[in-house]
């Protein structure tokens, strides 16, 4: 192998070459992280119909990463560490590396189809993980090979990924520990990431108890007539919470994504647990996602919403 290291099998090798697949919000997020650390990246993503470049998808999310957001790449020459490809055409490239990352929209027969077509590329071995928000990891895997299923995990980025630290990492019973403790060492030390191990339960820990608080928040927020500003100004800084507060946090994340990741824990969770009572629809959230007032993506959201309202939650 390029590293001199033919015939080892690649758990015993240290993770120089990256590839992530799906070149999306997230992808590109964590193919900067990885190149910030000095590793080259390769970046996958579906051929787009009727484009002349097969790759324009990979190659489009480098670009407006390296423009719209410059603090992405730590330093310019890094982008270049990112390689972009498609899957039509580069997957064979996944031989020579050490981890894939799977960062495909949100659909399992998406992620199951291209995980038998990642199994067959790569080496014996590698570990492979998915970046899924909401999929059980025993999901993921029915019906994949033994081996594939050994060396598969999920690790779950937050996004931003050059600013959220967390990274949950969830093993399945057959999940080898060599895998485990390979990827997390290295999200550890190369990438400053805190690695949280999780069960394989909906929403894992942060989105399960960040949906609490937020959804928790919003509703007394209300309750009480509180302003925005009001609510944050506690619920910040002073408990230690993003200076953002928490409408300034639902703003920066955006207002829609709220009810996908409440949909996806309601279907999820055992009729009686707590959790529900705190996971009813908020008509205010609905309404402002409904007139595009979802959050600094959209026109506005709490704060610019409420600047022209006096200031009030409602
Ligand atoms: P996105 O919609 O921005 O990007 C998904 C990308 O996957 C698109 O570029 C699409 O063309 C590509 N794609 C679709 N099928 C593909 C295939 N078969 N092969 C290669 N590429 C393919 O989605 P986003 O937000 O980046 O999410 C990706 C994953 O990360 C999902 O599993 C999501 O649940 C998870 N996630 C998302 C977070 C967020 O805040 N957006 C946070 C943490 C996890």
């Amino acid at each position: 192998s390029e590293n001199g290291q033919a015939g080892k099998p690649a758990k015993t090798r240290d993770i120089r070459k990256v590839a992530v697949i799906g070149a999306g919000v997230m992808g590109a997020g964590i193919a900067a992280q990885v190149a910030n650390a000095g590793i080259e990246t390769l970046l996958l993503d579906i051929v787009p119909e009727g484009a002349d470049d097969r790759s324009a998808i990979a190659k489009g999310a480098i670009a407006k990463l390296e423009k719209a957001e410059p603090a992405a790449f730590m330093a310019k020459r890094n982008a270049r560490l990112v390689v972009p490809g498609n899957i039509e055409d580069d997957l064979e490239k996944l031989a020579a590396c050490d981890w894939i990352i799977e960062a495909v929209v949100e659909r399992l027969d998406v992620k199951q189809a291209l995980y038998a077509r990642i199994d067959a590329a790569r080496a014996p071995g590698t570990p492979v993980s998915s970046n899924t928000s909401t999929i059980p990891l025993g999901d993921l895997t029915r019906g994949l090979p033994d081996g594939f299923r050994r060396d598969f995990l999920i690790t779950h980025f937050f996004n931003p990924p050059r600013y959220m630290r967390l990274l949950e990492v969830v093993a399945g019973p057959e999940t080898d520990p060599a895998s485990l403790a390979r990827v997390s060492a290295f999200a550890d030390l190369k990438l400053g990431k805190t690695v949280v191990p999780c069960k394989d339960t909906p929403g894992f820990i942060a989105n399960r108890l960040g949906t609490y608080w937020l959804q928790a928040a919003v509703i007394e927020a209300l309750d009480l007539g509180l302003s925005v500003e009001e609510a944050d100004a506690v619920m910040g800084r002073p408990f230690g919470f993003p200076k953002t507060g928490v409408f300034g946090l639902l703003d920066l994340v955006g207002l829609d994504l709220m009810p996908h990741v409440q949909g996806s824990l309601k279907r999820a969770l055992p009729a009686d647990d707590p959790f529900h009572a705190v996971l009813r629809d908020v008509p205010l959230i609905e309404e402002m996602i409904r007139t595009g007032y979802t959050g600094r993506k959209g026109k506005g959201g709490f704060y610019r919403l409420n600047r022209a309202d006096g200031g009030k939650v409602k």
